[in-house]
């Protein structure tokens, strides 16, 4: 089991590779525009009325800044230094102050009950621990709280996206640093004893098949 106590993203088994690292920064803030016109709808319904102090786990190179309100604070929990220059930059072009730290989710270091929502996408997969940083999510969210999330999951089986996951989850993993194009997280989440789940299931088309069943909902606290 790893050492989660300092959320130090070594301490935690998190393998910063500089090669594959470099490449996922930069596929990432180039598939920016892809993933927007597949997921947009979906993160402005699950992202709206954001307020107060909103956590996101993975920002990666800050996909989800459009989203937020113009002159919100965020805390990003991004363990991934080569993904921090552009996140920086996109929180500059939206108007988004950002408190970033090199951690990860699975230890934010944050205070019980401090933040009014939390928010992830594509970020469950990639997590060594889906359960703990569900917990570390519940923890630190105040009572009322809520977590927003968008996720690629494990495809029904018999289908033929299913069938190219089980084909592809190696080099899959490989490439996109340990994500996993086979969990089922919205058992995760529903499992994670949050009070309310609300999960709406959605396909996206892009030429990754392993990569186009999703959800997208909001857990409450
Ligand atoms: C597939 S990228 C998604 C980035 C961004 N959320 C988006 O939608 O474009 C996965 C992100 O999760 C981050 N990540 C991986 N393991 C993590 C962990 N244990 N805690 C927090 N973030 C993690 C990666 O560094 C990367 O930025």
């Amino acid at each position: 089991m790893s050492d989660t106590t300092t959320g130090d993203p070594a301490a935690t088994g998190f393998e910063l590779h500089p090669g594959r690292g470099r490449f996922n920064a930069a596929f990432f803030g180039a598939m920016g525009p892809v993933l927007d016109s597949a997921m947009g709808p979906r993160k402005r319904r699950v992202f709206a009325g954001l307020r107060g102090t909103v956590v996101e786990i993975g920002p990666g190179v800050g996909a989800n800044l459009p989203y937020l309100p113009h002159g919100s604070t965020l805390i990003g929990i991004e363990p991934n230094r080569y993904m921090h220059a552009g996140l920086r930059a996109a929180a500059e072009r939206h108007g988004v102050e950002l408190d970033l730290r090199e951690r990860v989710a699975e230890s934010t270091g944050l205070p019980d009950g401090s933040a009014d929502a939390v928010i992830s996408s594509l970020v469950l997969c990639s997590v060594r621990d889906p359960e703990a940083v569900l917990a570390e999510v519940r923890r630190i969210l105040r009572p009322g709280g809520s977590f927003r999330f968008l996720e690629h999951v494990r495809a029904p089986e018999g289908t033929p996206t299913r069938a190219a996951q089980r084909a592809l989850r190696r080099p899959w993993a490989w490439t996109f640093e340990g994500c996993s194009c086979e969990r089922d997280l919205e058992r995760a989440v529903r499992d994670a004893g949050f009070r309310t789940v609300e999960v709406e299931h959605y396909r996206v088309h892009t030429p990754f098949l392993p990569f186009n069943t999703h959800i997208a909902g909001v857990a409450g606290v």
